[in-house]
C-alpha cells in the first residue's frame, strides 16, 4: 500500500518538542516496517506564520512571504528527517520527481513545501496523484471537514463521508467566510478531485489516530470517497 500523509506544521510542531516529533517518526517507521510505502508532506505552523507576519511588516511582497513559509516547511521537514534515523531521504524533497523517486528506492519521502502560491496542502495531493497512491491522509488541527467553522459556528456538522465534487462545493463554502478555517485548501481539494484520490481528513494531533486510519481505515474524521468507487478498500493493511 502506498499512502502520502500531510502532516500540518501545527499538529508536528506547535512548539519545539523532540518528543512529539519521535512519536510521528515512530509511527511513520512502525507502518514503513510493515511495508507501506510512505510520502510525507509537512507544514508550516507557528514558525511560518511568525516568520511571515514579520516579514509582512517589513512589506515583504507575497512571492517572498511564499519564500519564507516554504523555507519554514523544509525546516519542519528536516526536525521529521532528523527523528527517522536514517529511513528517509537526507533532505526536504524539493519536487515530485525526487520524492517519487525515493519511494522507488523503498526510502520514506519528505517534502515540504514547493513553489508560491499555494500551501503544503495542494504539494500532498499533487504528491498523492504523481506517485499514485493509495490513499492521501491530512492530519490537521481540524478534526474533518465541517459545513462552517466549528471554531466560530455551534451548527457547525462534521462530514462523515464526501464526494470528491461535495469537498470542492464544502471547502469553497467555508472558504467564502473570511478567517474560516478549512482542513484543507481550495486547490487541494480540486486536485483530489482530477485524481479521484481516496482521501482522509483527520484530528492529527495523536499520531496514532494516523496509524489506526492506514490500519483500518477507522478514523473520526471525513472520508472522501472518489465517484463511482464506494466499495470498501481492499488495501487497509490490518482489518482488525
Ligand atoms: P502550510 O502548508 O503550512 O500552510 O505552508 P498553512 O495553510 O498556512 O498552514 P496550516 O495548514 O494552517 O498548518 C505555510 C506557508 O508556506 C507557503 C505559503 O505561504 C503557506 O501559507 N507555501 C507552502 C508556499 O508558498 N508553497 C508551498 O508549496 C507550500
Amino acid at each position: 500500500m502506498r499512502v502520502v500523509v500531510s502532516i500540518g506544521g501545527s499538529v508536528l510542531v506547535p512548539e519545539l518538542d523532540a518528543d512529539r516529533v519521535a512519536a510521528y517518526a515512530d509511527v511513520v517507521e512502525r507502518l514503513a516496517a510493515e511495508g507501506t510505502s510512505l510520502g510525507i508532506v509537512v507544514g508550516g505552523g507557528a514558525i511560518a506564520r511568525e516568520y511571515i507576519g514579520t516579514a509582512r511588516s517589513l512589506h515583504a511582497n507575497e512571492i517572498e512571504l511564499d519564500g519564507l513559509g516554504i523555507a519554514a516547511t523544509r525546516l519542519n521537514a528536516r526536525l521529521l528527517i532528523a527523528a527517522l534515523d536514517g529511513r528517509a531521504i537526507p533532505s526536504p524533497a524539493r519536487d515530485y520527481e525526487t520524492a517519487g523517486a525515493a519511494l522507488r528506492r523503498d526510502d520514506i519521502a519528505v517534502m515540504g513545501g514547493v513553489t508560491p502560491g499555494q500551501t503544503t496542502d495542494a504539494v500532498s495531493a499533487a504528491l498523492a496523484e504523481y506517485v499514485g497512491a493509495d490513499l492521501l491522509v491530512y492530519a490537521t488541527s481540524v478534526p474533518g471537514v465541517f459545513s462552517a467553522d466549528p471554531e466560530t459556528s455551534a451548527d457547525a456538522r462534521r462530514y462523515e463521508e464526501l464526494s470528491a465534487g461535495e469537498l470542492v462545493d464544502a471547502i469553497a463554502d467555508v472558504e467564502m467566510n473570511a478567517g474560516a478555517s478549512a482542513p484543507v485548501d481550495l486547490l487541494a481539494a480540486k486536485l483530489i478531485e482530477r485524481s479521484g484520490m481516496r482521501t482522509v481528513v483527520l484530528d492529527g494531533t495523536d499520531p496514532e489516530r494516523i496509524e489506526r486510519a492506514i490500519h483500518t481505515g477507522e478514523h473520526d474524521g471525513t472520508d472522501v470517497v472518489p465517484e463511482g468507487n464506494d466499495d470498501e478498500p481492499t488495501y487497509w493493511t490490518r482489518h482488525d
